[in-house]
């Protein structure tokens, strides 16, 4: 279904039952950000934070994201939208299945027909793997740009994985600069230099 106005698109989707994870939920976390922006990040399912505020990423991994685009000058209230892949908390945090994930993704793929991003962040290999390619291998890919019909794809390593591994933390500093130059290129940031140190 194409939806021309946010507010059908939302209202459609906060009642959705399109997949067992409905069962589970608090609310729909459909998504939140500047709708005018040109980047989307997408995350791969809402955790118990998310379902207890309806927002995406605002638990820890949440937290440990906007240090990270704080590094590289951005405001995911300002610059970007993020979304997830599935919009129902999964028990237990579990990967989403990809019966869930297919039964998600039309109001993913409406939220970005509405937004018409020019660059898409994708959070985790879940995200990558269903929006870059199936056989997506995170750890050797990240922070390499591809283009998909006139978008310029890219997935970095998780947040919550970061936290896990702090020893991937340099290398996805190095995605969110490589993620704003590419913004720089487009001409959807001013040009700017930051250091190149690791969020602790
Ligand atoms: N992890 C995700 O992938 N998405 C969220 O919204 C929160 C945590």
């Amino acid at each position: 279904m194409t939806y021309s106005s946010w507010e059908t698109l939302k209202k459609d989707c906060l009642s959705c039952e399109k997949c067992q994870l409905k069962n589970g939920r608090t609310q729909v976390v459909f998504g939140t950000g500047n709708r005018q922006a040109k980047v989307l990040f997408i995350g791969e399912g809402p955790g118990e934070q998310e379902d207890k505020q309806g927002k995406p990423f605002v638990g820890r991994s949440g937290q440990y994201l906007d240090k990270m685009l704080a590094a590289v000058g951005l405001d995911r209230n300002k610059d970007l939208y993020i979304a997830n892949i599935v919009k129902c908390r999964p028990p237990q945090n579990r990967d989403p299945q990809p019966e869930e994930q297919e039964a998600c993704l039309p109001w993913l793929r409406a939220q970005t027909a509405l937004i018409r991003p020019k660059i898409i962040v994708c959070l985790g290999r879940i995200a990558a793997m269903k929006l870059i390619r199936p056989d997506f291998k995170i750890t050797r890919e990240h922070g390499i740009f591809f283009e998909k019909a006139g978008v310029a794809m890219m997935a970095t390593l998780h947040p919550a994985a970061l936290l896990r591994n702090p020893a991937a933390k340099p290398g996805a500093l190095q995605d969110m600069l490589a993620l704003r130059t590419k913004m720089e290129e487009l001409g959807l940031a001013e040009p700017e230099t930051f250091p190149d140190e690791p969020c602790p």
